[in-house]
Order: structure tokens, then sequence, then C-alpha cells
């Protein structure tokens, strides 16, 4: 949550900054910031906005000309003290002006240092818990930046990436992660820094992920790490394996729009080199477990948020019906608000695309403490729950931008029944069914391509319920967790209130809420609860709720019953959440358009929630 960027090089450092911004918009996008620094004279020029990149943009544009400047940071803010106006968005400065600050994280024990500091006359003028670092690295400041700001940050507690720039050091950035993620573009005469490897990747492909505690600190000859208290230590830098292309739009008017798209090249992806037709199995090598490790496994639990929980629920009924090992599905903040039993034996998985999520990675820390084997399944590769981990599978599915996660899901689906495939044939599955499960995860991009090439028809049906309020989605078995995606992507993306639930449990209570207005969207291709489901739309018909159902290609059993039908293409249950969601994604991502929705950048979200 909450990009930052920072640049020191010959280039004009606003307009760098400027870009890296817009790239970096998804992780936040209510104010932005930028500071430059004068090479002519020891000044700093700071600019704000509330609203988007474009506004900071314009009001740069009329003031930077003033400005020679090759060093700069910049900062685009999802807030969490303070709302996003003016005087809240960063960077913030110090009392004299000279010390300015981009941040990424919270400071936990902001308010004991803020009335402390108030105390020696120091005035404040924002809500953040961000400007107490300007004003404490100011504090201890006798003529060494790097060295002001490790003090500084000693005294404090909680999380940041944070981007310190000095009036009195012209290009030199000082630099600091603990728990918000940190990459350096390392580039010939050039360095760029940024909380991601958007920003960074139309300059070079070598970067170096900072860990918690390291102090960086760039300036025109390079750039050196130590730790808060100045010794030196060694990072080594890693090649980015993807291209700029994969975070342009490329002809498509949304992000979202050409993620779901790509999924039959991110599906292809995720299984690539990974389905073993010789032993009926896969291959996971990252799981960094051999036969043994891999039947000493008598549990598993899986720690994830938001979309990637509903791929994590899949993987329930994965892992019981193929591999036999109860597992326990946990809201990841659980693992920390709750005392969830974690014995020899757990194998607990971390679900996170970005491998940034603060819940789900105090959840790893958490499993990490208790001795229990933590396995990441994680897109972005480097990212902190992947390194935290130490092992996993990298779901190589592409940078996903829009906020909302769709590619992610439908991999991390196939990793995960991957993964149920491995641990079954160390147990009761037996070589006929693993090839039966490997041949039918082969198909998955061409399952895929027949749902997208559906897209007009069910653009047609999101026409006509477009003006809804209210809409409930309904599946049961593997389809629960695709209802409460299709609830997730819908309510995120067009703002209508919307509820998954288990098609049983209808009749429970929501039922009362049915209407005429009220779509029911009810996912049921074959699938062994199949008819039990088709009893459920008779419920809601006969409270007169429109029915549109997602189905099988052919179902015959609905003729007549709903107002509108979606086919998936036949497979076998096992994965066939992940055509139904992809038909979803589709589903939502029209009718938000047909609203007007901002897609890729929903109302009051952020990609990567770094925060708990
Ligand atoms: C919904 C969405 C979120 C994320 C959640 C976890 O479309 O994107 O619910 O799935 O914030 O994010 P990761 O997977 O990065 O841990």
């Amino acid at each position: 949550m909450c990009g930052i960027i920072g640049y020191v090089g010959p280039q004009d450092a606003g307009k760098v900054v400027i870009s890296g911004l817009k790239r970096l918009e998804y992780r936040g996008y209510d104010s932005a910031g930028i500071a430059l620094q004068n090479v002519q004279q020891p000044e700093l020029l700071v600019v704000r906005t509330a609203g988007k990149v474009t506004e900071l943009e314009i009001e740069l544009d009329a003031r930077q000309p003033l400005f020679s400047t090759g060093t700069a940071i910049g900062h685009t803010r999802w807030a969490t003290h303070g709302e996003p106006t003016r005087e809240n968005a960063h960077p913030h400065s110090s009392s004299s002006g000279n010390i300015v600050v981009a941040h990424n994280g919270i400071i936990d024990n902001y308010l004991v240092i803020k009335q402390l500091l108030q105390g020696q006359g120091i005035e404040f003028t924002s809500e953040t818990d961000t400007e107490v670092i300007a004003h404490l690295i100011e504090h201890y400041y006798e003529g060494e930046l790097s060295e002001a700001v490790g003090r500084a940050l000693q005294q404090l507690e909680g999380t940041y990436g944070l981007m310190v720039m000095s009036a009195l050091h012209p290009n030199m950035l000082v630099t600091a992660r603990n728990g918000s993620p940190i990459v350096v573009g390392i580039c010939d005469g050039e360095t760029v820094i940024a909380s991601d490897v958007s920003a960074v990747v139309s300059h070079t492909k070598q970067v170096i992920y900072l860990d918690d505690g390291d102090l960086l600190t760039t300036t025109s000859d390079g750039v050196s790490i130590t730790s808060l208290r100045n010794l030196p230590v060694a990072r080594d830098a890693i090649e980015i394996d993807w291209d700029i292309e994969a975070i342009e739009k490329g002809g498509f008017e949304h992000f979202m729009r050409k993620e779901i798209h790509e999924q039959p090249t991110a599906l292809q992806n995720t299984l690539r080199g990974r389905l073993d037709f010789s032993s009926s199995s896969t291959k996971l090598s990252g799981m960094q477990m051999g036969p043994t490790k891999l039947a000493d496994i008598d549990r598993i639990m899986v720690a994830a948020c938001g979309t990637s929980l509903y791929a994590g629920m899949v993987g329930k009924h994965l892992f019981e019906d193929f591999t036999g090992i109860p597992t326990d599905i946990l809201h990841a903040a659980e693992f920390r608000d709750h005392n969830p039993i974690v014995q020899r034996g757990t194998c607990m998985l971390a679900i996170s695309q970005s491998g940034e999520t603060a819940d789900t990675l105090g959840a790893v820390r958490e499993c990490l403490r208790k001795g229990a084997q933590v396995l990441g399944i994680c897109n972005v590769v480097g990212s902190t729950i992947a390194r935290e981990a130490g092992k996993g599978v990298y779901l190589h599915a592409g940078p996903e931008i829009g906020v909302a996660s769709t590619k992610a899901f439908t991999s991390q689906v196939a990793v995960l029944a991957m993964m149920a495939i491995l641990l079954g044939r160390s147990r009761r599955l037996s070589a006929d069914s693993g090839q039966r499960m490997i041949d039918e995860l082969s198909r998955l991009p061409e399952l895929a391509q027949a749902v997208l090439d559906q897209e007009d028809e069910i653009a047609g049906i999101a026409a006509k319920y477009a003006r809804a309020e209210h809409a409930f989605f309904l599946g049961r078995g593997y389809m629960y967790p695709a209802a409460l995606e299709g609830a997730l992507k819908l309510k995120e993306l067009s703002y209508i209130h919307a509820e998954g639930y288990h098609a049983a449990e209808l009749k429970h209570g929501p039922i009362a809420l049915l209407t005429e207005q009220v779509p029911v969207i009810v996912i049921a291709p074959d699938s062994s609860g199949k008819s039990r489901t088709l009893a459920n739309i008779q419920e809601c018909k006969a409270r007169k709720a429109p029915v549109i159902a997602i189905v099988t290609e052919g179902e015959r059993d609905i003729n007549g019953l709903v107002d509108d039908v979606i086919s998936i293409p036949h497979c076998e249950e096992f994965i066939a959440a992940i055509p139904a969601v992809i038909a979803e994604q589709l589903f939502a991502y029209h009718i938000a358009r047909e609203r007007g929705c901002e897609i890729d950048q929903p109302r009051n979200l952020a990609k990567a929630v770094t925060v708990e």
C-alpha cells in the first residue's frame, strides 16, 4: 500500500519520478506528492496534491521549471492516518524544511514521539504518523544524513519502507526498510529505488531487494547498504524475469480486461514443466520436499486474504479429496488474533499474489516461530513472503496491475491442484487417477480460452443487470469459493452490494432479501451436488428473483428455469472453479464498465495490503 520512488542520476528526476508514480499508482491513489532537489542551491521543492498523480503532474509542471534537478522522491498514498488531503500527502518535511520523508507503512509509536517532539516546541502540520519521522531525523542530525536516519529509526516501532532527502546533501537519498518492500534498480550511472519493481523495470532488470533493518545510501557514485547501526551489509542482485510490456495495457482499455485475457497464457506458464506424465504426478521443486517429507505432512493450514483465501478454499477440497490430509482455512489475521494449533506435521500454505500482504506475512512468521513447514504460493518473485517462507511455488502468472485480482486466482488454483496431485501420489492417489488429473490440468489454457470466447454474450447479460443494487452468488462444494469470489469481484468493481453464499444456506436467512430486483448468480456446473443446487434455483425463482446460471455447456435441466445462462466447457469438478471464475470476472468487469466505474482502481482500494 502506498507507492514510493526515488531517483538519483543524470536524467530529469521530476519526470522519472512522475512516470514511476504512474506505475505505482495501483498501490494507492488518494493523494500524491514529490520532493525535488535544486542542484544550484541547497533548496527542496515539495509539491503535494489530493487526488491522482496526473493532478500532481499538472501542478509540478507549473513549478518545476525553476528547478534543475537530478534527485527526487515521490509518493502515492493510500490513507491510514488522516484523510486524503494535500496536508496529509507525502513527502513530509521537518520544521526547517531541510529534511523530507516519503513513507509506506505504519509507525505504531508515533503518538508518543509526537508528544515528545511537541514538548520541545515542534509544530506538526499533518495528522499522519509519517511526519514524526522527518522531525526525529532533524532532531538527530549532526551533519551525517544516514547516521541521523539510522538513529531516528531505532526509536520507531512499526513498519516502514521510506526515503529521505535533505537540502543539505545534494544528490543523496537515504532509504530504509522494515516490513514494507523496497527494491533498488541497479543501472549504469543512475539509481531508481521503489516500493515495487513495476517502477524500476523500464530502467533495469537488475535489482536488489532490501531486507528488514537495511539502510541504503544512494549518491551519484552508487549505492551502499548498512544496518541501522552502520555495519556494512551485502545483498545480492537478482534479475527480473519479465519485460516492460507485461505492465503496459497492450491495447486493452483496462489492465483488468488485459489480465483476464492473459489467463490462458498465465495458466500455461504456471503449469510449464510441472506436469510429469511419466510418473502421473507433478514436479514442484520449489517445495524442496522429497517423498519422506511429503509423507510427514498430516495437516495443512492455509493462510491468505481476499481472493487468495478463496483460492485456498478450493485447495481445501482438493487436498481433502485427493490426499486425505485434513485442511484448515484461516483468514491470515487469525494467526495472530487467535492462537491456532500448529503441530509437528503441520504444513502451512501462505497464498499471496503480491507476497507482501501484512496479515499473511504475520501468519508466516507466527508459523515459522512454531516450527511448522511453511510454503509460500506467491506471484511476485523475491517478495517478502516468498523469501521468508524460503520454499514454495511461484505462480509465474506475470505482473497483476489491476487492483482486483484475476489471473492470480486461476493460477493459484492450478498450483494447489498440482500440489494435491503431488501429495496425493505420495499417499492414496493411484497412477490412473493422477494421470487423469494431470491430463485435465493440461487442458486449462484451452478451457480458459473457451470462456473468454464468450465475452460478448457475457457482456450482453451483464448489461441487463447493470442497474441492480444487490446480488447473490450461490454455489456448493468446489463452487462455494467460486460464489464468494464472484461476489467479491462484483462488489469491489461495480459497488453493487453482492453476497456469496453456500447454496444450501440461502434458506437459512438471506432468502428474506430476494425480490425481483435482486439477481442471483448460481454456479452449478457438472458436479456431485448439482441436482441440489438446481433445487436451490427453484427456491429463488419462487421468490421471483432473476437467476443467471453458470453451467456446463449443453446443460438441459435448467431449460425454462433460469433467466440467463453462461456456459463453461466440460471439465472435471476439481478444476471447474477456474472457468467458472473467469466467467464471473467478465461478468463483473462488464457490469462495472456499464456503470462507468474506475475499473483498475476501485474506490478505497489498493493493491498489496501492507497494513494489518
Ligand atoms: C480482490 C483482491 C484482494 C486480494 C487480497 C490478498 O480482488 O485483490 O482481495 O486478493 O488483498 O492479496 P494478496 O494475494 O496479494 O495477498
